[in-house]
């Protein structure tokens, strides 16, 4: 670890007093997280973000949360993402342009009558606004079940952007069953989908997925299984059906910190999830006597949080001591409109 950049760090928070907030998602590596004001998952950043009335929030995240932050941030605040290039390849998997030839498509094939379209978070602003704009919201891995009952509550069929493991995670949960659940492959015509198979679903899925929590595999459970009796399997929603099936608990980042503070002295656990995550509640609960290890030995390691660096934070924060603005998101007034719309639906939805 590079403790280099800590006094700089230290120096200029000090400067900047209130004006400044940090936040860091549980991914930030170590020298990165313990800056921050508030450490979290997606929902509660994104509620810190609503409710602080910092000027300047410096988000060590991804791209997706950046912008989420400037959209329900009020206009005299202003969002800053230490290094631009932090951001997601599973909300790159879903393009504005494609999404709105998908609703194009489905409307066409008769299933766009009470059709709701849903985003998880980690999908770009444009997204969130497409689906504001057309009775929809976001939702993240802590209350994404919150968020299907509110967009059946109001339709009889959901477009799931673009996570298609959380989304069959959620709706499998909710007793949908498989035959109802069809994957739209943005580089198929018609999705790739029979347009019969089409009318029968309730869940249409977007074909993206988050590569690291991809990599685990069910036989890393089943491994897991056998060494290590005993052992609870917790993994993110953001895995595989095959993986979660297996697994004793899902949860976000925050219901995963949750679960193992509230499990007795002398548990253990194996978590899949990103491996700063995993490597500090190993660290936390060590003393605690409670046994925290990686499900797949391999490491699973968000590159794109990683670029978030003690460096670029300090070079943020002096910047800002010295009157300049550098890395601000800023959300176009257009978008901000109804993504704010899908956000604030999402906020409401119980966890
Ligand atoms: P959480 O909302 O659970 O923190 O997840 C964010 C994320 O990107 C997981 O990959
Ligand atoms: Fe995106 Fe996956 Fe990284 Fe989360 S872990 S920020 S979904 S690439």
């Amino acid at each position: 670890p590079d403790h280099t950049m800590d006094a700089r760090i230290a120096a200029a928070r000090a400067k900047l007093g209130k004006q400044a907030l940090i936040l860091g998602h549980h991914y930030q590596r170590d020298e990165v997280i313990r800056f921050a004001d508030f450490t979290g998952d997606s929902y509660k950043l994104s509620k810190v973000a609503a409710e602080t009335d910092a000027k300047y929030i410096l988000f060590c995240g991804v791209h997706f949360m950046a912008e989420s932050a400037d959209v329900l941030a009020q206009p005299w605040q202003t969002v800053i993402l230490p290094d631009l290039n932090a951001g997601c390849s599973m909300a790159d998997m879903a393009e504005i342009g494609q999404v709105e030839n998908c609703w194009d498509s489905l409307e066409r094939l008769g299933v766009g009558e009470g059709l709701i379209p849903l985003t998880y978070m980690n999908s770009a602003a444009d997204i969130k606004a497409f689906c504001g704009e057309r009775n929809g919201l976001v939702c993240t891995s802590s209350n994404a079940p919150g968020a299907f009952d509110w967009a059946f509550a109001r339709g009889q069929r959901i477009l799931f952007l673009p996570d298609q493991h959380l989304g069959r995670n959620t709706a499998f949960a909710m007793g949908i069953p498989m035959d109802q659940m069809v994957v739209w492959d943005p580089y198929m015509i018609n999705g790739g989908v029979d347009p019969a198979r089409l009318k029968a679903a309730k869940v249409i899925l977007w074909k993206g997925h988050c590569s690291v929590h991809q990599r685990f595999l069910p036989q890393h459970v089943d491994r897991i299984r056998a060494e290590e009796p005993g052992m609870k399997v917790i993994v993110h929603p953001e895995c595989r059906w095959e993986v979660c099936q297996k697994a004793d608990a899902l949860g976000s980042t925050e219901k995963i910190i949750e679960y193992i503070e509230k499990s007795p002295e002398g548990s253990s656990f194996a978590v899949g999830t990103e491996i700063h995550l995993v490597n500090r509640l190993a660290a936390r609960f060590a003393p605690l006597g409670k046994r925290v290890i990686t499900l797949d030995d391999s490491g699973c390691l968000c590159t794109t949080m990683y670029r978030i660096s003690p460096a670029h934070l300090a070079w943020t924060l002096e910047n800002l001591v010295e009157g300049n603005v550098v890395n601000r998101i800023k959300v176009s007034d257009d978008t901000k409109h109804w993504a704010k719309v899908a956000l604030d639906r999402m906020l409401e939805v119980r966890t």
